[in-house]
């Protein structure tokens, strides 16, 4: 049983004292980011890493954000996949500054054996985004789309709404590919009717006068007067709440809908030269040098 360590979570987020002046938004967003990478605690996760000569309990600005680039021996896109202090998360012991060795895919993987053998890292996360929307009653569309929503982080963190609207387009409805795809870039906007507020994390994260840029702005004015607006949004509102360091999902317990709304190629995934066959591939063999 993984278990988050309270003490440790407090600290990363600057002490009690930085802790007690956050907002509610703000908690849960750091707590997200806590069990999004693995259930153990924000130190471990890059995102909620306090920026160099930044004051604790304060906001980099987006130019101290990108000074910050060159203290870092990794990039903050990467993959989980591809970067040792966030998969260390979930091993006992684990690796300081090495990549665990992974197991083979079996033959004909679907999407169970990826989640079970690559998506260890944000499988907690994905589970209770699921359980998240079940309890909200959201139908089962939206709730399958929170299940697989961050598992695409594995692969590449930049831009994950779009690497897994692309990893994902030929094996789930249109509307689930929708909500996928463009989660990611509605967190950047509010919607305070549904009870979205714009997150303190994400102040942390890229700097408390950052503006999204252009093309994230387009998307957003795009998605906003679609007709799957709202299961979009339904993911980052169910994604936003997603935490409960007690509570452990167990991890079958939405297999009902991987059955239902995803569809395994015969071949496998990876072998069906779809359009994301390459990206699933990718994952089976990381360590592949070309
Ligand atoms: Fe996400
Ligand atoms: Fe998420």
């Amino acid at each position: 049983m993984i278990k988050l360590d309270r003490r440790d979570f407090i600290a990363s987020l600057g002490g009690a004292a930085a802790v007690a002046s956050m907002t509610h938004e703000a908690k849960a967003d750091a707590l997200e980011d806590a069990l999004a990478g693995g259930m153990q605690g924000a130190k471990s996760t890059p995102m909620a890493q306090p920026t160099p000569g930044v004051p604790e309990g304060t906001f980099p600005t987006a130019q101290q954000v990108k000074a910050a680039i060159t203290t870092r021996p990794y990039r903050r896109g990467a993959g989980v996949l591809f970067e040792s202090k966030l998969l260390a998360n979930i091993y006992s012991p684990p690796p300081p500054d090495t990549v665990p060795m992974l197991t083979p895919m079996p033959p004909r993987a679907g999407l169970k054996d990826f989640i079970r053998l690559r998506f260890q890292w944000s499988v907690d996360h994905c589970l209770q985004s699921a359980a998240n929307a079940q309890r909200n009653g959201m139908d089962e569309e939206i709730q399958f789309a929170c299940l697989i929503h961050d598992h695409p982080q594995n692969l590449m963190r930049v831009d994950h709404g779009h690497w897994g609207g692309q990893l994902y387009q030929p094996y789930v409805s249109e509307r689930v590919h929708f909500a996928v795809k463009h989660h990611a870039a509605l967190r950047f906007f509010p919607d305070e009717k549904v009870g979205y507020t714009y997150p303190d994390l994400y102040r942390s994260m890229f700097g408390h006068d950052y503006v999204p840029p252009a093309h994230v702005q387009a998307e957003y004015e795009m998605v906003k007067k679609h007709k799957y607006y709202s299961a979009a949004r339904a993911v980052t509102v169910n994604d936003l709440y997603a935490f409960d360091p007690n509570k452990k999902i167990p991890a079958d317990a939405f297999d009902h809908l991987i059955d239902k709304h995803w569809r395994d190629p015969k071949e496998g995934l990876g072998y069906d030269d779809s359009t994301a066959a390459h990206l699933w591939r990718s994952l089976s063999y990381p360590d592949t040098p070309l």
